[in-house]
């Protein structure tokens, strides 16, 4: 597949300064799309992507999390590069716990970026795209929406289970305005969020583990979760929508239910 289409789109990705978010903006770049990276606070990280990536790639600061910085992100946007025809709700935290340990301010921090991130950008989005009778919007859920999260991450899976509920809706309310909402779950993939700070041996140990549990004895690679993104963006995809592409390499604790 070409995703001739994706020429010339504007794509904003949110979280795109590093781990699947940077891989899925230079995934668009390499399609000629204009790239809008949203990231928080690796402004170093951002930069670099920018200067690697050339002026077909802004970077934009704002916490998905505060409305009033989304709004202002896509004013800047829309002034850079014009409105956004392809939204990828990228940025996401994962904050670990028992049941039993439930913090709530953790767990309130965890949903405003993973859900309240996804609900503004995509009000952000809306208008123009209705108008234009015409969008994709790409929800980056987890396979942990399908129970087969590990231990401490409950309260996460669950945030990520309204964002597939809120794809689902969002699918529902928007075709009649010709647009799409598709989720990508992936499964564990190597990133910050799953290796920063820990020992190598810790890592390897991990991966190890990951290969058992997959059948295609696969860990999980940013790039990997780009070529999808890019396939459910695209009108290539379409008609799909309100779908949830699950890319963890088949996982035998889900897949052996069948058996
Ligand atoms: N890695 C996995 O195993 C895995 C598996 C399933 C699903 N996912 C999901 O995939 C997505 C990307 O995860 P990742 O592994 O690439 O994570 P990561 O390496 O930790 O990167 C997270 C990205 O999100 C941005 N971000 C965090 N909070 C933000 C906020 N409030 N506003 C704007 N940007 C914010 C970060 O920006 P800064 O650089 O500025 O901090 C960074 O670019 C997340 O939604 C995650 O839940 C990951």
């Amino acid at each position: 597949m070409t995703y001739e289409d994706l020429r010339g789109k504007v794509v904003l990705v949110t979280g795109g300064s590093r781990g699947i978010g940077r891989a899925m903006a230079l995934a668009f770049l390499g399609a000629g799309a204009r790239v809008a990276v949203n990231y928080k606070t690796h402004e170093a990280a951002a930069r670099d992507l920018r200067q690697k990536a050339g002026s077909d790639l802004g970077i934009f600061q704002a916490d998905v999390s505060v409305r009033e910085e989304v709004k202002n992100m896509f004013l800047e946007i829309k002034k850079s590069f014009g409105d956004v025809d392809v939204l990828v709700n990228n940025a996401g935290v994962m904050k670990t716990s028992t049941i039993d340990s439930f913090d709530e301010k953790l767990f309130m921090d965890m949903f405003r970026v993973n859900v309240l991130g996804t609900i503004y950008c995509t009000l952000e989005a809306l208008p123009a795209m209705k108008k234009k009778h015409h969008g994709s919007i790409v929800n980056v859920t987890s396979n942990a929406v399908l129970g087969t999260a590990v231990a401490g991450t409950t309260y996460y899976a669950m945030t990520k289970a309204a964002v597939m509920m809120f794809t689902r809706r969002l699918a529902f309310e928007g075709g009649s305005n010709g647009i799409r909402a598709n989720a990508l779950a992936p499964g564990w993939t190597e990133t910050d969020m799953t290796v920063a700070g820990r020992a190598e041996e810790e890592v390897a140990k991990t991966k190890r583990s990951y290969v058992e549990k997959t059948s295609l004895g696969y860990v999980g690679k940013p790039e990997d979760m780009a070529k999808l993104a890019l396939f459910l963006a695209s009108d290539d995809s379409w008609p799909m929508t309100g779908q949830m592409l699950v890319a963890d390499g088949g996982r035998l604790d889900n897949l052996s239910h069948s058996l």
